[in-house]
């Protein structure tokens, strides 16, 4: 028995990195995937591999800024796979800028992706789920647990994320909705996205530098995520809800230093 078994999970974002890897984790647990994402011809082959593998799923082009699109996906999901059970919110993009070089519009693309689109999504879920119940998993970040210099937008579209989810668990026990929400907060994991803005996956003084902070010694994988995630959508997280799960290697946990580095 796979330990979705029955449940219909939609990952977006999913054509690639931390959420292709989870929608690959679900289907093995037995969960109906949709995969969504902008980059539509992504989510549709990674959905026929994984129906070479005997899974059901389905893959659908996808912007989570637009209601428009949200309302499309959630119907043709409904209407392939069944109402969804299970919402993984991971599409997201990074934007490395300073303040100053962070102009209005690039804040708002980086808000109307990030914010928006896990609003949206949320919004979407209650919507389908409803007094039925399901597992909404919000994909947050360190970013969203502490500041940085050079990285406006991202971060505080990331705190927004684990706010948005904690509302979210509050509201659905308000209502008696047996929906609950929590956050993922990965650390540095090896993608494309952090391939494209750290130069992670070459050698380099930057990406060094970055891994001597990481206490486990190696960035994360989308495996990594992909766990946490399937624990999240199941039953044995039952008791879990509103809470943020890091997985960071120990990053966010403090500085692993020899006692006389300190001196
Ligand atoms: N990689 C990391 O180190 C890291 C760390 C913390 C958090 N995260 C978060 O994890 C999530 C996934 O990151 P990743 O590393 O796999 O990134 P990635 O860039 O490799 O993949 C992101 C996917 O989202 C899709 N996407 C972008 N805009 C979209 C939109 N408007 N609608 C639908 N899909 C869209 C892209 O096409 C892509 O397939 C993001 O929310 C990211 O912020 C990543």
């Amino acid at each position: 028995m796979g330990r979705l078994n029955n449940r219909v999970a939609l990952v977006t974002g999913g054509a690639r990195g931390l959420g292709a890897e989870t929608a690959r984790a679900m289907a093995a647990e037995g969960a109906a995937v949709a995969i969504s994402d902008v980059d539509g011809a992504g989510a549709r082959a990674l959905a026929e591999e994984l129906r070479g593998h005997g899974a059901k799923a389905i893959g659908l082009e996808h912007d989570v800024s637009s209601e428009e699109s949200w309302a499309t996906t959630m119907a043709t999901v409904a209407k392939e796979l069944g109402p969804v059970d299970v919402l993984v919110n991971n599409a997201g993009i990074l934007l490395v800028k300073t303040i100053a070089d962070t102009s209005l519009e690039d804040f708002r693309k980086v808000s109307s992706i990030n914010v928006d689109g896990v609003f949206l999504g949320i919004k979407n879920a209650f919507a389908a789920m409803g007094a039925r119940g399901g597992s909404i998993i919000n994909i947050s970040s360190i970013a969203g647990l502490m500041g940085a210099a050079g990285q406006i937008a991202y971060h505080a579209s990331k705190g927004s994320v684990r706010l948005m989810t904690k509302c979210a668990a509050m509201e659905a026990a308000t209502l008696g909705w047996p929906i609950r929400c929590n956050s993922i907060h990965p650390g540095i994991m090896d993608t494309v996205m952090t391939q494209t803005h750290y130069g992670l996956g070459s050698d380099n003084a930057n990406t060094n530098a970055m891994l001597g902070m990481v206490p486990s010694g190696r960035f994360g994988t989308p495996a990594d995520i992909a766990f946490a995630a399937v624990y999240l959508a199941a039953d044995e997280s039952s008791y879990v809800n509103g809470a943020e799960l890091v997985v960071d290697g120990g990053y966010m946990a403090g500085r692993a230093m020899r006692p006389d580095a300190a001196s």
